[in-house]
């Protein structure tokens, strides 16, 4: 009984294959996602409903064609297995069971923290400028925004970087330790690092999208030139540090923004792309 009102839920609502604009759950990565009302938001923050993040950065990936990828966090492979081209990937842990190299021409492995990644400077010193990057290591502001200065000082100018986990669904999620007897999914305060860079960069563009479980953003125009963020830094996570999301208004973070549909975007995106990959790396 169960299992026929899984399934014709699923050919209802997530039909396999390309992610189309076909109901609100489409995509390979569908299968695997709960019912979205089976876990009511706290008030305040937003339901995140869309297709599973995996297939909107493969999406990402067909539209981009980047020549080199950059990921910082990259557990299990899941989202390396949607990069098709040349990559490098940071994480102090990887737990490889079913990642394959497959035709990837180029691919580099660095077991190491970012900070250890980045003091090394190995893009510096090969001259590989990613022109996208999934920042998706520790889950902690000050980290991610460490990890966006160095990317972003390293990165192909007018490249795109991918934040995770920055649209929490309530607060437990949002702790800077993790007590998995409250919840599964942990974003920890990595919103603390869009709030800091929507105010602290409005050169940038951003995009909210509802990828399932946390959302993406989607941060255009990096400038290796930009030296705002390393100048506030202390400052910033000084000032951070001493919030919590419950403190600074969930409404008062999401009022400043819409979360959009991530097939819109994909949509447009690929309208845009029409026009060459880098229309869309620089353009809104
Ligand atoms: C949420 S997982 C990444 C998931 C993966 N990107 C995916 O979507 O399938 C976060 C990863 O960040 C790694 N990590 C933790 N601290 C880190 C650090 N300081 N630098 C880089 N990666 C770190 C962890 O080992 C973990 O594998």
């Amino acid at each position: 009984m169960l299992f026929i009102e899984r399934f014709q839920r699923k050919t209802r609502e997530n039909p396999q294959g390309h992610m189309t604009a076909i109901g609100h759950r489409a995509g390979p990565a569908a299968r695997h996602l709960p019912d979205p009302r089976s876990k009511a938001p706290d008030p305040g923050f937003p339901l995140i409903d869309g297709p599973h993040y995996y297939d909107v950065l493969a999406a990402l990936h067909e539209i981009l064609t980047p020549e080199w990828y950059f990921e910082i966090g990259t557990n299990r492979g899941g989202s390396l297995k949607v990069c098709p081209g040349k990559f490098v990937a940071i994480d102090p842990e990887f737990i490889f069971k079913t990642f394959a190299m497959g035709p990837r021409a180029e691919g580099h492995f660095f077991q190491l923290t970012s900070d250890d990644f980045f003091a090394q400077d190995f893009l510096g010193r090969t001259g590989i400028r990613p022109a996208l990057g999934f920042l998706d290591g520790m889950h902690l502001f000050e980290f991610l925004l460490r990890d966006f200065i160095a990317f972003e000082r390293r990165a192909a100018p007018g490249a795109m970087a991918i934040l995770h986990d920055c649209l929490p669904f309530d607060q437990a999620m949002t702790e800077r330790e993790w007590d998995g007897r409250k919840t599964r999914l942990w974003t920890g305060d990595v919103w603390k690092t869009l709030q800091i860079l929507m105010r602290h960069r409005p050169d940038l563009q951003f995009d909210m999208l509802d990828a399932w479980p946390t959302g993406l953003v989607l941060v255009r125009g990096l400038d290796p030139e930009n030296r705002v963020l390393p100048e506030v830094y202390d400052a910033v996570v000084a000032e951070f540090m001493a919030t919590d999301i419950g403190r600074f208004g969930p409404e008062a973070y999401y009022g400043q923004f819409e979360i959009q549909s991530s097939f819109s975007a994909i949509e447009a995106m690929r309208a845009k792309g029409r026009a060459g990959p880098a229309a869309i790396q620089t353009e809104t």
